[in-house]
């Protein structure tokens, strides 16, 4: 399914020129990666890091022949196929944190994530995974590496072969279900790896507001349930803290 794999010694970033690309007719499947982004962007509004020759930094445009409201899954989808690379190749245990940090090792710090923004009527997907940063170059004391975090595969091109190939996986059956998070076995793959579930969350949502409760499950348009004191509410987009 991947028309093009184009690497790039430096970008601004990934998904930033991929949605350029996009508006300019790209094909679907067409990949970027970067040995390097100057300015590479996270949820949020955040910022990620990514120093040259130490992380994977790629960016693939899809055009999902299903229901728009179904596109939600897609940052899902790619958030299981990224940790079962990581447990496939690198041997070391991988878990979600919603919707789609990537957690590792025996104290779960993350490794990965990922950013999903439409252009030009399609999908940008890209993901960051931390392979072989030092302690130092993170940004973070609850991030790590994969090296750090004891994985006996670092070679990038290795891991991005495996994570294409899983994203094609998962991407062809729920294609095949029209985008139905249950018939293409999706929702049961992130529920079983989502470590975000049963726990008490904190969640800041994007309007500035505080919800606290326990996360209980993962509805059909892939949100976050989380049961408040004042009743039940549905998180499309926030920033989530596991409190433990
Ligand atoms: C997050 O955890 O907030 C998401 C991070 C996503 C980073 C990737 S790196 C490749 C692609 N290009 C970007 O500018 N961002 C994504």
């Amino acid at each position: 399914m991947w028309d093009s794999i184009e690497v790039l010694e430096t970008v601004d970033s990934t998904n930033s020129l991929l949605a350029k690309r996009a508006a300019q007719g790209a094909h679907a499947g067409s990949v970027l990666v970067a040995e390097k982004q100057t300015a590479g962007r996270g949820r949020l509004s955040r910022s990620w890091e990514s120093p040259p020759h130490a992380g994977l930094a790629v960016s693939m445009l899809l055009r999902p022949e299903v229901p728009t409201a179904r596109w939600s899954w897609l940052p899902l989808l790619a958030g299981v196929a990224t940790c079962q690379t990581i447990v496939d190749l690198c041997g070391v245990p991988a878990a979600l944190k919603w919707p789609n940090d990537v957690l590792v090792g025996a104290r779960l710090d993350k490794c990965s994530g990922i950013l999903a923004e439409i252009a030009a009527g399609g999908v940008v997907l890209g993901i960051g995974l931390n392979v072989t940063l030092a302690r130092e170059e993170l940004p973070r004391a609850d991030t790590t590496s994969l090296a750090l975090a004891g994985a006996v595969e670092t070679d990038r091109g290795t891991l991005l072969e495996g994570l294409l190939e899983r994203i094609a996986a998962w991407y062809a059956n729920w294609r095949a279900t029209e985008g139905d998070p249950q018939a293409s076995g999706l929702a049961d793959a992130y529920t079983l790896r989502c470590h975000t579930l049963g726990l008490n969350v904190t969640v800041s949502l994007p309007d500035g507001a505080v919800i606290t409760g326990v996360a209980s499950a993962i509805d059909a348009d892939g949100r976050l349930c989380v049961e408040t004191e004042d009743g039940p509410v549905a998180v499309a987009a926030g920033d989530v803290y596991h409190v433990r």
